[in-house]
Parts: structure tokens; C-alpha cells; sequence
């Protein structure tokens, strides 16, 4: 039971690799991080940030939560996206579902799990603003993959809409926030086609999907 030598011997073999391409790569890496992306998904362990984007130790900001929920009251989110923003200034945010997600489905089929339906209360603020699309679904699976990509959606305007982003859009930073989902079923990325990069795109972002969901 306290036995993870096979993680440790993993990292050690990891480490050697990284090193026998390049020799002063943590060092360089230990000296500060410049990553040009905050990732923003889900918990899930199927969805593997920094790797399924290819990335390398250093290029990638990560939250991660279950749902990749953007909530304005969670100060653990908040403080990375500030810190991302205004330290490292990264100058993309994803968020990043996944087709399939057990955080999603929970909240879709109404399941009680105990403290984390309170979390997933925010995805069914989703789901019952998006009522009419959802409701005309009659398949589950499809259902649950469109509330999964309208989850990203409404995620991507309530980060947009944090002081952190606005303030960075009134100082003149260059940030953009993409929403993006994975799938599960083929290790690919989906654009959902949800970039803004100033209030007035989010504005019209905003109104859209209040268009959508009506
Ligand atoms: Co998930």
C-alpha cells in the first residue's frame, strides 16, 4: 500500500529522457516559467492537459477542476487565472471540456454524490438555461456530449467576464479565451469556435448564446 516505486522509477526515467536531449533543461526551467497558456479543464484523468496539447514541462498553466467550472466566488480558479494573467502574462486562456464527462453527466441525470452536487450545481444553471436546446435531444449521449460543449461555452463567458480578464482587456493586454473540447473517444481537440479577445466579442458571444438558448 505505501509502495509507489513504479511512479518514482517512472519519473526518474522521465527525467533522464528530458535530460539526454537537453542537458540543462530543469535548470533553465527551475531559473522561471514563461508559459503563453492557461488551461483551464477538467479533473477528469483522461484529459491530460500538457500532453494532449504536446507540450513540454513549462508551457502550460493548469486548473483543473471537476467539470472545468469558472465560477467567480472560487478563489482557488481565480487566483490562478490572476496570477496567469497579470504575473506570467499569458496571453491565452482555454477552457477545455470532454465529451463523456462524469461532472456533467452527474449533474444531468440529478445524481446525488453529496458535497460535490453543490459544484455541480453550476453545471446545471447551464443545463437549465439551455433548457430548449437540451430538451429537443431525445438521445442521452448526444444530450450529455451538447451540454458538455454548452458548458464550455457558458465557462468561457463567465471567464471573460471576471475583473481579471476585463481589467486585462482595459489595460490593453493582448488575452484571448478560447473554448475547446476533447474527445475521449479519439484524443482530439474540437475548436468550439468561441474566441474573444475585447468586451465587445463577448458581448455578442453573450447575446448569441442568450439567442441560442430561448
Ligand atoms: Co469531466
Amino acid at each position: 500500500m505505501k509502495d509507489l516505486n513504479e511512479l518514482l522509477e517512472n519519473n526518474r526515467a522521465w527525467a533522464e529522457d528530458i535530460k539526454t536531449h537537453n542537458p540543462q533543461f530543469f535548470q533553465t526551467l527551475s531559473k522561471e516559467q514563461s508559459p503563453k497558456y492557461l488551461w483551464i479543464g477538467c479533473s477528469d484523468s483522461r484529459a491530460p492537459a500538457t500532453q494532449l496539447v504536446g507540450l513540454r514541462a513549462g508551457e502550460l498553466f493548469v486548473h483543473r477542476n471537476v467539470a472545468n467550472v469558472v465560477v467567480h466566488t472560487d478563489f482557488n480558479c481565480l487566483s490562478v487565472m490572476q496570477y496567469a494573467v497579470e504575473v506570467l502574462k499569458v496571453e491565452h486562456i482555454i477552457v477545455c471540456g470532454h465529451d463523456g464527462c462524469g461532472g456533467v453527466l452527474a449533474a444531468m441525470q440529478n445524481l446525488r454524490l453529496g458535497l460535490i452536487d453543490n459544484w455541480l450545481r453550476h453545471v446545471q444553471d447551464v443545463m437549465q438555461k439551455h433548457d430548449a436546446t437540451l430538451s429537443r435531444i431525445a438521445d442521452e449521449t448526444l444530450r450529455l456530449n451538447k451540454l458538455c460543449e454548452l458548458n464550455v461555452v457558458e465557462q468561457v463567458l463567465s471567464a471573460g467576464r471576471t475583473t481579471i480578464v476585463q481589467s486585462a482587456w482595459e489595460r490593453g493586454q493582448e488575452l484571448a479565451v478560447h473554448g475547446w473540447i476533447y474527445g475521449l473517444h479519439d484524443g482530439l481537440l474540437r475548436d468550439l469556435k468561441m474566441c474573444i479577445t475585447n468586451p465587445e466579442e463577448l458581448a455578442a458571444a453573450e447575446h448569441a448564446t442568450a439567442r441560442a438558448s430561448a
